[in-house]
């Protein structure tokens, strides 16, 4: 049986993703273009932002196991076969790399350094106000692998943390001790008192166009918004009136509705929002090619696999 890598990727993505693969999966026969495999010899797909119609009429087809954390995009796609178990990637490099930027966004919200780079351009020479890590309150959309990553590391700085997820999954062990809370009632009151929202929710229908005009509404003023999640998470229109009445301060922002975040779009040049090209957290193939593989073996041994998506839950 062969493996199907079905990937949107250009030549320097494959360069990356090639030799990782190769080295991951030295027993299997793995294949980048369909027409070098009979429909019939395909049991698994490896899936990166699959071309349209690439899962098209494989009849054997049995397993899926998505190199991206977030699946949205996938079940938004009429081609993926309902019925097949969906593995996500949970890679902790990845959530290493979430938690470096969580923190950069977060220091540089703190200790108002958006603001020094804002005024640069007017060469004004203004120190800002620096509160004291322990004197803000991080609020965490999203208590999973990345959200909890990020919470012990803003912990470990001094900051003060709540996250707020479904309340679905348990946290437990070390993780037990994150402040956090469960429910839309509960994130009503959570809002007002948080200096800082750093979003990593998944995008479902439960959580597209949370962070909106109400939403934003419940900030106190002066917040900031670090949305390193889905673009589609926030609704545009609301979170630049938001910015422009002075109500939030700054934005952060590494997701787009539309990605590449179009020329035109007023976030590029808006004096508060610093724009990050969806790189909060990349996938990296060295470390991202062996967990794949590691499920993909698990999947072939008749063993429960690693980070299955609930598709009714949407993550
Ligand atoms: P995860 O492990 O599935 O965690 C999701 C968290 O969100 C859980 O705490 C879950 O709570 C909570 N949640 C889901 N629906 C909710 C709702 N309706 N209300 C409240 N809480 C809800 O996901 P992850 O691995 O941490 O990744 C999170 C997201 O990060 C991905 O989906 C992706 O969109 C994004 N991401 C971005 C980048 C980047 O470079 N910008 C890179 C990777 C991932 P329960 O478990 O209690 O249900
Ligand atoms: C990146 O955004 C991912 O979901 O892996």
């Amino acid at each position: 049986m062969a493996i199907l890598v079905a990937a949107r990727f250009d030549a320097d993505d494959w360069a990356r993703w090639w030799p990782a693969l190769d080295a991951a999966f030295p027993d299997e026969v793995l294949i980048r273009d369909r027409r070098d495999a009979d429909p019939d010899d395909i049991d698994i797909a490896l899936l990166a932002s699959p071309p349209p119609g690439a899962l098209r009429g494989l009849p054997r087809l049995r397993f899926l196991q998505s190199l991206w954390a977030g699946v949205d995009s996938l079940l938004a796609d009429p081609d993926l076969p309902a019925e097949l178990p969906l593995a996500r990637l949970v890679d902790p490099a990845m959530s290493d790399a979430m938690a470096e930027t969580a923190l950069w966004a977060t220091f540089g919200l703190q200790r108002g350094f958006f603001d020094c780079l804002r005024r640069q351009r007017g060469a004004v020479w203004q120190q800002p106000d620096q509160p004291r890590p322990d004197e803000i309150h991080v609020v965490l959309l999203g208590l999973g692998e990345m959200g909890r990553c990020v919470a012990r590391r803003l912990l470990g700085q001094g900051f003060r943390v709540t996250g707020w997820s479904s309340g679905r999954t348990p946290t437990t062990g070390n993780d037990a001790a994150i402040p956090h809370c469960a429910g839309p009632d509960a994130l009503d009151a959570l809002l007002p008192t948080a200096q800082i929202v750093i979003n990593l929710l998944p995008l479902t229908p439960a959580t597209h166009g949370l962070i909106d005009a109400r939403f934003l509404a419940r900030l106190p003023r002066g917040a900031g918004l670090v949305n390193l999640a889905r673009g589609a998470h926030v609704v545009d229109a609301d979170l630049l009136a938001a910015l422009d009445r002075g109500d939030l301060a700054h934005a952060v922002l590494d997701v787009y509705t539309t990605e590449p975040l179009p020329a035109a779009h007023p976030y590029w040049q808006h004096p508060r929002v610093s724009v990050l090209p969806h790189t909060a957290a990349q996938t990296d193939p060295r470390s991202a090619a062996p967990i794949a593989a590691a499920n993909v073996r698990r999947w072939r041994a008749g063993q429960p696999v690693q980070a299955l998506v609930d598709r009714a839950r949407g993550y």
